[in-house]
């Protein structure tokens, strides 16, 4: 099948050992009815010939900036221009480096620097060196210059260690690719969604919160990006580093969430309340550190708005998905939710007792909407959240159309 037909790919290839690899993609990528040129730096060609990618691509390989621009075909800018996609797999720590730092010493590095396509890099180096902190901090920095970041892969290494570090495998460099040309079910719609706990104050080094880490509210606003959504992810404390694409309002108390939320809300399509909000807070909290003073002692707690209830009943109101986390009878309180907070949906699942839920990497649900309900398997989150975002885009279609 031509799933890829008339997609143009430039494929850069740097000095690391994962360039066998980049082969195979390019045969995929033919196969898939794409058309490919090949951009090889100096140390890439130490490790395969030119050959190879010229055999598998059908032309010619780019290997030098000034024999690049000697050649009638296509100079450097126009190669940059013609192409949808750059892709460089296998990318070293030295090249991301360059890349971050604007370096263009090479024809690649130029090619980058010169194109407004969309630029993917596929990371491929020892285990410790892409845990070095330099390593890192260009990684959070081409993110933040919209670089996507495809891996890497964690396994056993061509230098005999274990760890992140490896370069994806062919297919799936090819998925994303095919991924990223795939038109998304929620393509140019605004999704805000909030995550993890609340903190409420008892005082300056004490807090009142709950069990959520977060995961499942993180893997939702991931499944969205992949849709094509933009998403607005208001996060209360957790340790999880935000997916790629997603704007990120750290908040800490269920107050603070609200105003973030409420900023927000008139102008999103989609709401998704995956927070688990505190429902009170202590009324007056202290300014100084309580000490112990007697055997017992009270704190008078004081209603959190509903962020959930307060969005849905906005005059222009997005969307409204709500979850619903119960030790028991979960259908009942569910329907209950849907009703009582106005919803078009809730996702509902059963917490405690070995349970998926809060704490663990795996989650199942059952979602209710008005006239329908939907059982999730139990699977890993980010499937689950996959899983829900397609329900959720198939349910907010219906809603608008
Ligand atoms: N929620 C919210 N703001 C709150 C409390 C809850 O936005 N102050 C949202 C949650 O994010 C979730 C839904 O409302 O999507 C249901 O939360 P839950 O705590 O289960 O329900 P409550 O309304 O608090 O009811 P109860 O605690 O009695 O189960």
């Amino acid at each position: 099948m031509q799933t890829l037909g008339n997609k143009k790919i430039l494929l850069g290839i740097t000095g690391g050992i994962a360039a066998y690899k980049s082969a195979e993609l390019v045969r995929l990528l033919v196969k898939a009815g794409a058309e490919v040129r090949v951009v090889m730096t100096p140390s890439a060609q130490e490790f395969v010939q030119p050959l190879t990618y010229q055999a598998l691509s059908g032309h010619r390989v780019y290997l030098d900036l000034f024999d690049a621009e000697a050649d009638s075909a296509m100079d450097h800018i126009e190669l940059a221009r013609w192409c949808d996609l750059l892709l460089v797999a296998p990318a070293t720590a030295d090249f991301l480096g360059k890349l971050n730092a604007g370096y263009a010493d090479n024809l690649l590095l130029t090619l980058c620097l010169a194109s407004k396509q969309p630029v993917a890099v596929a990371p491929a180096m020892n285990q410790q060196m892409f845990a070095n902190p330099s390593t890192r901090e260009h990684i959070k920095q081409l993110a933040a210059k919209r670089v996507m970041l495809w891996g890497p892969a964690e396994g056993e290494q061509a230098c005999g260690d274990v760890g992140p570090g490896r370069m994806l495998e062919a297919q799936q460099l090819f998925d994303n690719i095919r991924q990223h040309f795939s038109p998304g079910r929620l393509d140019g719609v605004k999704l805000l969604l909030t995550a993890g706990p609340t903190r409420e104050a008892i005082d300056p080094v004490r807090y009142i919160s709950n069990r959520s880490s977060g995961k499942m509210g993180y893997a939702i606003a991931e499944a969205a990006v992949r849709q094509g959504a933009g998403v607005t992810l208001v996060s209360g404390p957790v340790s999880l580093a935000p997916p790629q694409g997603v704007e990120l309002v750290n908040v800490e108390s269920a107050q603070q969430m609200y105003d973030a939320v409420m900023q927000r809300a008139g102008e999103s399509d989609i709401f998704i309340a995956c927070a688990a909000v505190s429902d009170y807070r202590v009324d007056q909290a202290a300014q100084q550190k309580i000490k112990k003073s007697s055997d017992s002692m009270s704190l008078q707690l004081v209603l959190n708005a509903d962020i959930l209830a307060t969005v849905s009943a906005l005059d222009q109101r997005p969307f409204c998905v709500g979850f619903a986390a119960e030790t028991q009878d979960v259908e009942k309180y569910a329907l209950g939710k849907l009703e009582r907070k106005n919803l078009d949906m809730i996702a509902a699942n059963q917490v405690g007792d070995g349970n998926g839920g809060f704490e663990v990497d795996f989650n199942q649900l059952e979602v209710f909407w008005h006239g329908g309900r939907h059982a999730i398997g139990q699977a890993s989150k980010s499937e689950v959240a996959k899983q829900l975002i397609d329900l959720i885009a198939e349910r907010y279609t219906c809603a608008s159309s």
